[in-house]
């Protein structure tokens, strides 16, 4: 007997003792059960888009949300009952626009036609995510398939976990490090801020009253500061008033962020520090340089936040509905 197989005799004896292996996504996951998935998300997700432009925007910015907090189990498109308030109704969410939730509702209603009880919320989110943001100019990356839905949500296990543009950047990447991201992922990651808005009430303190002799924020750019000084002059009476997260291509997904940043161009506190922080500026610089070298990036966080603590096998459930779990959540 050589010393090769002394070693491995105990090890293969001890092999039918290990629980069974999780089952894992797949690309080909509805190939039999439902063949036109890909189809009917893609067309419900066209539609949406070319309708409502905003919708790319809301649904990416939905699906990290929902990934980072308790995995990618569509635990966020649960509505509150009178039980309980579910994870949607937590003050970050607050401003998720109903139409990046109404996208995902259109395709499954399309799809429980189809193939009734197939397919998840969860492989749902994640594949019109994928499809929205090629579909505004962003890259396409694959999306594996089989995640099951959560059956509850919580708006308590929010806290804590998403990242605030007045946090400091060691929070911040303190927050991607519990999840798994690198500071280069998170720089990555956050050029998904190259589309959408956010709300004056996110950014007002660089811009009124801010303790330099401009009295804005002495990072940004000054005609910037003043051009959002004028828009959001009102937002304290209107909650509603919001900026482009990226003016010069807002509705582009490129790299224009990057070059953003680089001319005090950011709109949060926190995007406008990357470009400044030893540790993210190299990345920022970098992305700023090469569409193609985040586009490569991009392509690979995202597929690596849509396998966040996905729930697989009969650890979740596929919902009838995509708002509420198949049993009453009362706890
Ligand atoms: C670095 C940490 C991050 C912070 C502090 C942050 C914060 C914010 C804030 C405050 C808004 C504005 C929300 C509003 O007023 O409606 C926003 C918008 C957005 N965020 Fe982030 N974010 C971060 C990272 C990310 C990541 C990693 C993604 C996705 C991969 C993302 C995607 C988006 C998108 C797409 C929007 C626009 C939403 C819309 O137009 O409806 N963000 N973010
Ligand atoms: C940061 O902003 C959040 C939400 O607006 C607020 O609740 C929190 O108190 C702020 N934190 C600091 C340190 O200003
Ligand atoms: C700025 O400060 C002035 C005087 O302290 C105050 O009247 C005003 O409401 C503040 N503006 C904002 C937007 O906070
Ligand atoms: C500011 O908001 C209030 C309340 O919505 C509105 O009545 C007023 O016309 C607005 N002013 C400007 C300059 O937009
Ligand atoms: C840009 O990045 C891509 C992808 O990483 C790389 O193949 C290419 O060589 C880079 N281009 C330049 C000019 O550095």
């Amino acid at each position: 007997m050589s010393m090769a197989s002394t070693f491995l005799l105990p090890l293969l004896l001890l092999l039918p003792l290990l629980p069974p292996a999780e089952p894992r996504l797949t690309l080909d996951y509805y190939k039999q059960t439902c063949p036109n998935f890909a189809t009917i998300v893609q067309d419900v997700v066209v539609d949406k888009q070319m309708a409502i432009p905003t919708t790319a925007a809301g649904a990416l910015r939905l699906f990290f949300h929902d990934c980072i907090v308790g995995g990618c189990d569509a635990s966020l498109l649960i509505s509150s009952n009178a039980f309980n308030k579910a994870e949607r109704d937590h003050e970050v969410n607050q401003a998720l626009p109903g139409d990046a939730f109404d996208v995902i509702i259109r395709a499954k209603t399309k799809l429980e036609l189809e193939c009734p009880g197939i397919v998840s919320c969860a492989d749902i989110l994640a594949e019109a995510t994928r499809d929205l943001v090629s579909m505004v100019g962003g890259p396409y990356y694959p999306v594996r398939l089989g995640r099951k839905d959560s059956v509850e949500s919580r708006a308590d296990d929010v806290e804590g976990h998403i990242a605030r543009p007045n946090m400091t950047l060691t929070q911040i990447i303190n927050l991607f490090a519990a999840r798994g991201f690198s500071v280069q992922e998170m720089v990555a990651l956050t050029g998904a801020h190259t589309i959408g808005f956010s709300h004056c009430s996110e950014f007002a303190n660089r811009i009124f009253n801010y303790s330099s002799p401009t009295g804005f924020d002495r990072t940004m750019n000054p005609d910037y500061a003043m051009g959002l000084r004028k828009l959001c002059a009102n937002y304290t009476k209107d909650s509603t008033i919001a900026a482009f997260n990226d003016p010069m291509t807002p509705g582009k997904f490129d790299n224009m962020y990057y070059l953003n940043l680089q001319h005090g161009v950011g709109l949060l506190a926190s995007d406008q520090a990357m470009a400044f922080d030893p540790r993210t500026k190299p990345y920022v610089d970098l992305y700023a340089a090469n569409q193609s070298a985040f586009f490569e990036a991009f392509s690979h966080a995202m597929e690596k936040v849509s396998v966040q603590n996905v729930k697989t096998g009969n650890k979740g459930e596929v919902r009838r509905r995509c708002d509420a779990p198949n049993t009453l959540q009362t706890n």
